[in-house]
C-alpha cells in the first residue's frame, strides 16, 4: 500500500528511518510472502485479505499456515500505517468520543487503560481498540500477527508493537514510543472505522 505521508512526516514522534524500514522493508516483506504463497493457487489470488483470513481453512492445507501469518501481516500493517497522520486531531471525533466516554469515562481514563495494555503485550503483537457487531468497544492485544477478523471485531485504532515499530527510536522504551503514537493517530480514520463498523 502507498502510504497518505511520507516517510518523514510522522517526526518527531515517529522517525523518518523507522517508517521508512518498516513500511518498504517489513510490510513489502509480507506482501511478497503472500504473494509466493499463493503463486501455485491462482484460484485464491483474487481473495482480499478479508476472505484470505476469514476463510482460511479452505485454502489448501499446505499454504494455509503462510497465508494466515502473511495475510495477516499485511492487513495489521495497512491498519497501523492508514490509521496515523501528520496531521492528528489528538483527540478523538464526536461519535467515537461518546463511546468512548461511555464506556471508560474519560478519554484520558482509555488512554491510560489502553496504554496499560499494550505495554502488557508479551513479546510481539498489537493492541487494538475494536467495536463489535452491537457497537460496544472493547481493547485487545493481538500476538504476532493475529487479527481480530475472525473474533467478528472491527479495530478502529491499532499500534504495532512488535520492536522493529520503535527500536530505532525509542529502544527498550515502549511507553514512550505509545505516547508518541498517540500525538499522530488519525482520529478521522478511527471514527470513519467506528462508524462504519
Ligand atoms: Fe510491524
Amino acid at each position: 500500500m502507498q502510504l497518505n505521508y511520507s516517510y518523514d512526516a510522522l517526526e518527531p514522534f515517529i522517525d523518518t528511518k523507522t517508517v521508512e524500514i518498516h513500511h518498504n522493508r517489513h510490510l513489502k516483506k509480507y506482501v511478497d510472502n503472500l504473494n509466493k504463497a499463493l503463486e501455485n493457487s491462482p484460484k485464491y489470488q483474487c481473495w482480499s485479505l478479508k476472505e484470505l483470513i476469514k476463510n482460511s481453512y479452505l485454502l489448501p492445507y499446505n499454504i494455509q499456515n503462510d497465508v494466515i501469518n502473511n495475510a495477516g501481516g499485511v492487513f495489521n500493517h495497512n491498519f497501523y500505517f492508514s490509521g496515523m497522520t501528520p496531521n492528528s486531531s489528538r483527540f478523538p471525533r464526536p461519535r467515537l468520543l461518546a463511546a468512548i466516554e461511555c464506556q471508560f469515562g474519560t478519554f484520558d481514563e482509555f488512554k491510560s487503560i489502553f496504554k496499560a495494555t499494550a505495554l502488557k503485550v508479551f513479546g510481539s503483537g498489537y493492541a487494538a481498540l475494536c467495536v463489535n457487531p452491537l457497537g460496544k468497544l472493547k481493547i485487545v492485544t493481538l500476538p504476532n500477527q493475529c487479527t481480530v477478523l475472525p473474533i467478528d471485531l472491527c479495530p478502529v485504532i491499532m499500534i504495532d508493537v512488535w520492536e522493529h515499530s520503535y527500536y530505532l527510536k525509542h529502544q527498550n522504551m515502549r511507553d514512550k514510543y505509545i505516547d508518541d503514537w498517540f500525538e499522530v493517530i488519525d482520529w478521522d480514520f478511527a471514527e470513519e472505522c467506528y462508524i462504519q463498523k
